[in-house]
């Protein structure tokens, strides 16, 4: 490729998708419903009414994406394992087909020359679990920790990348703040003690890795996107608005990796987590890690918002501002900046673990059956050329997934939003690459025969 940028040779280069989002077979084999699946059953909750129960179908159809990752070349596969499918009730009996399923794909991976990377919790609770509280009893710490240790061992013989979490902050404002989110929860004294067990959790579960597999190179996955505050007409940011966006960034960016990497959660919420802290907790959360995962899509503005139980909520980028048909802003040189303020902030190897370019367009192919998607195709040079660009000014990137390997089941957004490389057609459950697809496959060949320095 003429125009690739400068990556070192060992760069790893992945995709990333998780389970509620693409495996369907929600109710075969002994799998049990999480807090998503209740939470598509309530009304208006996702657009269409839509849920996970089909997705992708990649339950049934691992086999053949596992062959399609590597047609692509991909080095990296970052997926997660349903808690809900290996323990239906959350803690106890294990579900032996479930736990199948994951030996399956992750010898099928291996097989095929790509790591798995695997990620514990990507936001599907045990509905059995949140029956006792979920993650607002202290004892969910112990629960994740079991469910670890079942993963671990049965894994860790094979598995060596693990992630015990995906986007805290996310699942926690979204399902506990805000209630846009499963469980549907808006609630300032449930949202701190969530926030403190979730990190708790985190603690116990690299602690059980780190004892169970050997030679576990352990991280977390975190949302860190830059918090600007909205400004008006005139330009600049009105006083409530740039206080509110302080806050919203200490909840966003900061409520988690600062008490996991720095021992200390930050100063705007210290005081209101502070009940929930027993003595002990901080080094109970701040064990040793050896990644951080960064998940990065687009700035946040945000701005004061008394609707919502923080009084921050989400504010209008700058008019001048780019934006993808979803509406969120596109700003390579933020991802730059990210990736280079991680690393002075927590020195540790960053991993990009998502990143991507949704569209709310069918993306449907054309007449000789290609897809078309320029704009994931340019957002993909512009991202990667940020990161190059990161990594030339001293950033410490060792690799990049995109986000996502198929179009999937987005969360809120149901099926109508499309991130995937590669496409799904939902009626017939075809995949069909995208040229996006190509271009990456492309990439990712050129840079593992040429590496850094040799780019034209
Ligand atoms: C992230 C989630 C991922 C996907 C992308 C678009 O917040 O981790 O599951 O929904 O956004």
């Amino acid at each position: 490729m003429a125009d690739t940028p400068a990556f070192p040779k060992d760069f790893l280069w992945g995709a990333s998708t998780s389970a509620y989002q693409i495996e369907g077979a929600a109710a075969e084999d002994g799998r049990a419903p999480s807090i998503w699946d209740s939470f598509c059953r309530l009304k208006g909750r996702v657009d269409n009414g839509e849920s996970g129960d089909v997705a992708c179908d990649h339950y049934h159809r691992m086999p053949g994406d596992v062959a399609l990752m590597r047609d692509l070349g991909l080095q990296a596969y970052r997926f997660s394992v349903s808690w809900p499918r290996v323990l239906p009730r959350g803690r106890g009996a294990v579900n032996d087909k479930g736990l199948d399923f994951y030996d399956r794909l992750i010898d099928r991976l291996l097989e095929h020359g790509i790591e798995p990377w695997l990620c514990l919790y990507h936001w599907d609770l045990p509905q059995a679990l949140h029956d006792l509280g979920g993650w607002a009893n202290r004892d969910s710490a112990g629960w994740f920790a079991d469910y670890a240790a079942l993963c671990a061992r049965r894994y860790g013989d094979r598995v060596k990348r693990w992630a015990t979490f995906n986007e805290f902050s996310v699942f926690t404002l979204f399902g506990y703040a805000f209630g846009w989110g499963a469980p549907s929860i808006a609630d300032r004294a449930t949202h701190l003690a969530v926030i403190h067990h979730v990190n708790l959790a985190h603690g116990a579960g690299v602690d059980v890795l780190r004892a169970l597999v050997p030679g576990a190179s352990i991280g977390a996955v975190h949302s860190v996107q830059p918090m600007r505050p909205e400004a008006g007409p005139s330009g600049f940011a009105r006083p409530e608005d740039v206080e509110a966006a302080a806050l919203f960034d200490e909840h966003w960016n900061w409520a988690f990796p600062d008490p996991q990497l720095r021992a200390h959660y930050p100063p705007r919420i210290a005081a209101a987590i502070e009940p929930f802290v027993k003595p002990g907790d901080m080094a109970r959360i701040a064990r040793p890690l050896d990644w951080f995962g960064l998940n990065h899509y687009a700035p946040v503005y945000g701005r004061r918002d008394d609707s919502l139980i923080w009084g921050f909520g989400f504010g209008s980028p700058p008019p001048e501002m780019p934006r993808t048909d979803i509406g969120w802003p596109y700003d390579p040189g933020a991802f730059r900046d990210t990736l280079l303020d991680l690393t002075r902030r927590y020195r540790l190897p960053v991993y990009v673990t998502e990143n991507g370019f949704g569209t709310k367009a069918d993306e449907t192919p054309d007449a000789d059956g290609r897809v078309l998607d320029d704009a994931r195709v340019a957002y993909l040079r512009d991202y990667t050329g940020a990161m190059a660009e990161a990594l030339a000014a001293g950033a410490d990137v060792r690799g990049y997934f995109a986000w996502s390997l198929f179009d999937n089941f987005e969360w809120g957004g149901g099926y109508g939003t499309r991130f995937g490389l590669v496409r799904v057609d939902y009626e017939t459950q075809a995949r069909i690459p995208k040229e996006s697809a190509r271009w990456y496959a492309d990439l990712i060949r050129a840079v593992s025969i040429s590496g850094a320095g040799e780019q034209a």
